[in-house]
């Protein structure tokens, strides 16, 4: 018989929180109790969970106690915060946010490229960004079969990746437009969102990439273990509710076929290939919305380079780049029975 675990959600009210919780019940985790932890607002709120209504607490220290795993997704400051208090009291510390991505002593893991990286030792995880786990997914077949060199990819992302206030955002701007009303002023968003494209997620660095775009090059190099991978992105906001696209362009050290490609990416864990353009099967965002699967298309050899591929890369960003791998990771110590406080 499984074991039966204490399992918190730490911003369970929030985009991906909500998801979480969802994927603990549908994927049938082994779960003996939850507690959904949020800020003092959500008090007195109740979420579902396997037919039962459990009450939202307020985070606090005490809540850490008697936790096997916690997954967190409150932002970086609670994270910096409490994911100490948790792994303290022997509790698997699963976090979403980007506070401990890049700390070299915490495993930054996506499970089908390298939960090898897991340990009983290292209580902190790390979630990576959602625009790196989609990527990363597609490209680590390649990478194992004809060692990628360089990546280049713009990211068309949905506004669900700056949470609840995003979709907010993006609904109140397209009523007002729809009514002939004045459109609301931007606040999550740099700029409008509704009917427009922005090319700036998070804050821009000294060297003119932002933040976000920054994370996809470092973060990449981290899972996929190899320091000398080039990786250049451009980080779009794009008026969609769900789910990231991305258009990727790598180069290998081997030559790599459209045809090996498709056969690489078609055995690859966690890969759908979606890939018929005349019959005008593509990936697209709506479709792979609350999906679990990275759906790649557009498969083609680059013209302007020899060695060079191309495709088109869509997975649900509160799914598979959030809430999903959360739960894949704590699926993952499970398997390899790394929980050793029951
Ligand atoms: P709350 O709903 O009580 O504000 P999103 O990513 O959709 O913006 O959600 C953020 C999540 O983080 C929400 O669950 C939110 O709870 C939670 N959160 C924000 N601030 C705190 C805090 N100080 N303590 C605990 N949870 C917090």
């Amino acid at each position: 018989m499984s074991k039966n675990y204490t399992v918190a959600v730490v911003g369970a009210t929030g985009a991906v929180g909500q998801e979480m919780v969802k994927m603990l019940e549908s994927r049938k985790f082994p779960v003996k109790s939850l507690r959904l932890l949020a800020s003092e607002r959500s008090v007195g709120k109740k979420m579902k969970f396997n037919g039962q209504d459990i009450d939202v607490l307020k985070l606090t220290p005490e809540q850490a106690k008697g936790v096997d795993i916690a997954l967190f997704s409150a932002g970086a400051a609670i994270s910096k915060e409490y994911a100490p208090i948790f792994a303290k009291e022997n509790c698997f510390v699963i976090d979403n946010s980007s506070a401990w991505r890049m700390d070299e002593s915490v495993p930054l893991v996506v499970p089908e490229v390298n939960s090898q990286a897991l340990s009983q030792e290292k209580k902190i995880i790390a979630n990576p960004n959602c625009s790196t786990i989609q990527m990363v997914v597609a490209l680590k077949p390649l990478h194992d079969a004809a060692r990628i060199k360089r990546v280049i990819v713009a990211t068309y992302q949905s506004v669900s990746g700056a949470g609840g206030h995003g979709m907010d955002e993006l609904e109140q701007q397209s009523r007002a437009w729809a009514k002939n009303e004045t459109i609301p002023p931007a606040s999550t968003f740099q700029q409008q969102i509704a009917f427009n494209v922005i090319p700036q997620i998070d804050v821009f660095l000294d060297n003119g990439y932002t933040k976000e775009e920054m994370k996809m090059t470092n973060e990449t190099r981290k899972i996929m273990g190899d320091a000398g991978m080039a990786v250049s992105a451009t980080c779009v906001r794009v008026p969609v509710f769900r789910s990231h696209s991305e258009s990727v362009w790598i180069e290998t050290e081997k030559k790599l076929t459209a045809v090996d490609a498709r056969r690489l990416l078609a055995a690859a864990p966690g890969v759908e290939i979606y890939d018929s353009p005349a019959d005008k099967k593509y990936p697209t965002p709506l479709m792979a919305a609350n999906r679990q699967m990275t759906f790649v298309g557009r498969i083609r050899e680059d013209i302007a380079i020899e060695k060079g591929l191309t495709f088109w890369v869509v997975s649900d960003n509160l799914l598979k780049g959030a809430a999903l791998n959360a739960v894949q990771i704590a699926e993952e110590l499970l398997h390899r029975d790394l929980i050793k406080n029951q």
